[in-house]
């Protein structure tokens, strides 16, 4: 029996982005495509055009970097983000605009102020326009979790009279049981039948996003919104890695469905989004947590022993993961050797990136007894994800503190040439963070610092994440740095940050709006 597939639109560059804190350089968006194309998924929402121009650029360079996959930008139902988005995907080989209007009473009466009338006038309108640029169009009803039924059916039937291919139904807030939202997208469906695709959007404010999401494709859906790793505004979307494996793992009862999605590169997705944003999946996160597969109690572990079935519902190496990861290369290890590891870990580098990664290696490898694959997979995206180097930390020395006053000496190269100075500060961080502003000229508020361990062990890597920003009128800066020094790593953050800034200038002002925003 033929098995039809459900189409995977991963929001984790939108949607995803809207997570405080996980705002990304262009370099990394570009990056996190390329990978989310890997893995399969049929479209990749890849920001919101006329957010900024930074959002624009970043879509329209994924635009011109992805083959496989459609890219999408979402746009409010307005002429003007109809058309940055249209423009932002131009160049894409198979492209989307995502157009969205509140259809709930409660949103249309307080955000909006808008009689139903009017929503459907603007939908129309949008939809319409939106076709002016692309065939494929997508509308949603957002607040669909809480919108008359009714309501729904109308404003669909005209949009889709307009030209719209999809109608997704967000649960925008969550608020919905499994069962209700199986139940409205059974009679959105019924009611559409094969005139759109039915997609689902569903937060997981209650912890019910993957839950929802699989009810649906039950219902009728056969395009599911979801992030890697969960990611999304306020408590996130429906995680992707926990869909796609549901329906493979229990294929017994989704024996009609299918995905494109290659599981394979569910593990190193995940990876790459952890290491680029700074947050790591909660260590019991199903699929991608540290502890997903570790069995610690003894009774698990005898029975592990004796057969994996015992506990293990899904075996790691079928979402990219080894357990048995300790890298056989060390300091003695060739190009050629280091090279073919990653290309097994699926890096395929250039070969300025493959040497500036090697020269890294080479250090690491100096310093550090043994080497995981997730301490490559750190030290690779942090190689590749790099904004143009501006400013170069060449050395860091930290003063005795004992006598209580923090300081430090930093180099920094700027066009071949070197400046050198020492402050001092409230702590170590502190002292060297501000003798980075006054060597630089730019003075940084720092709004976040994050410090993950890669791997284990004493000598493990620390990943650190520092949002900064440079001026009050402009969005806060990502920065990260990788030592297995912790305060090495947080400097090359903090100039990381800078270097991101200043390549990004001109593109950066405060996001004149988010989705969720008033038309
Ligand atoms: O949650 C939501 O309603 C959204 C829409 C813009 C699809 O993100
Ligand atoms: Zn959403």
């Amino acid at each position: 029996m033929s098995q039809e597939i459900i189409k995977i639109f991963d929001t984790t560059l939108r949607d995803g982005e809207q997570s405080p804190g996980a705002s990304m350089n262009t370099e990394e968006k570009i990056q996190i495509a390329i990978q989310l194309e890997k893995l399969g998924v049929d479209i990749i929402e890849a920001g919101f055009a006329a957010a900024s121009p930074g959002d624009f650029n970043a879509i329209s360079k994924i635009a011109q970097r992805v083959n496989n996959s459609t890219v999408c930008s979402l746009a409010r139902a307005i002429d003007s983000d109809i058309k940055s988005a249209g423009e932002a995907v131009i160049h894409a080989k198979m492209k989307r605009i995502h157009t969205f209007i509140a259809t709930s009473p409660i949103h249309m009466q307080y955000k909006l102020k808008m009689k139903p009338d009017e929503v459907i006038r603007r939908a129309v309108r949008a939809v319409e326009y939106a076709r002016t640029f692309v065939d494929d169009v997508e509308f949603s009803c957002e607040d669909a979790g809480r919108s008359d039924i009714g309501f729904m059916k109308e404003i669909s039937d005209a949009v889709i009279e307009a030209g719209a291919s999809t109608i997704n139904l967000p649960d925008t807030v969550g608020f919905r049981l499994p069962f209700e939202i199986g139940a409205m997208v059974k009679e959105m469906s019924e009611y559409i039948k094969n005139r759109a695709i039915i997609s689902v959007h569903n937060h997981n404010d209650l912890g019910l996003g993957v839950a929802s999401s699989l009810e649906s494709v039950m219902n009728g859906a056969r395009q599911i919104e979801c992030t890697i790793n969960g990611l999304g505004e306020r408590a996130g979307n429906a995680a992707l890695e926990e869909i796609v494996m549901a329906i493979k793992t229990r294929s017994d009862v989704f024996s009609n469905f299918k995905t494109n999605i290659n599981a394979k590169e569910i593990y190193p997705s995940s990876r790459l989004i952890a290491n680029i944003t700074g947050i790591e999946p909660q260590p019991n996160k199903a699929i991608v947590g540290k502890n997903a597969f570790a069995h610690e109690s003894g009774i698990h572990q005898d029975g592990m022993l004796k057969n994996r079935k015992t506990y293990e519902i899904i075996n790691p190496a079928d979402i990219g993961l080894d357990m048995n990861d300790t890298l056989v290369l060390g300091k003695h290890s060739g190009r050629a050797a280091f090279k073919d590891k990653l290309s097994k870990l699926g890096f395929i580098l250039e070969q300025k990136a493959l040497n500036s990664s090697f020269e890294r290696f080479k250090i690491m490898a100096d310093k550090k007894k043994e080497i995981y694959d997730d301490d490559l997979r750190a030290l690779v995206t942090n190689e590749m994800t790099k904004a143009p180097k501006i400013y170069e930390l060449i050395s860091l020395q930290l003063m005795d503190f004992s006598n209580g006053i923090p300081s430090a000496v930093v180099t920094i190269k700027k066009d071949g040439k070197e400046m050198v100075d020492a402050g001092v500060g409230e702590g170590t961080m502190d002292a060297i963070f501000k003798t980075i502003d006054r060597i630089s000229g730019h003075e940084g508020n720092l709004m976040d610092y994050k410090v993950t361990s890669v791997s284990k062990g004493k000598d493990a890597l620390a990943n650190v994440t520092v949002k900064v920003a440079f001026n009050e009128n402009e969005p806060a800066i990502i920065g990260h740095g990788l030592n297995i020094d912790t305060m090495l790593a947080s400097a090359r953050a903090y100039i990381s940050a800078l270097n991101s800034y200043l390549s990004m200038k001109g593109m950066l002002k405060k996001r004149h709006t988010n989705s969720n925003e008033t038309v």
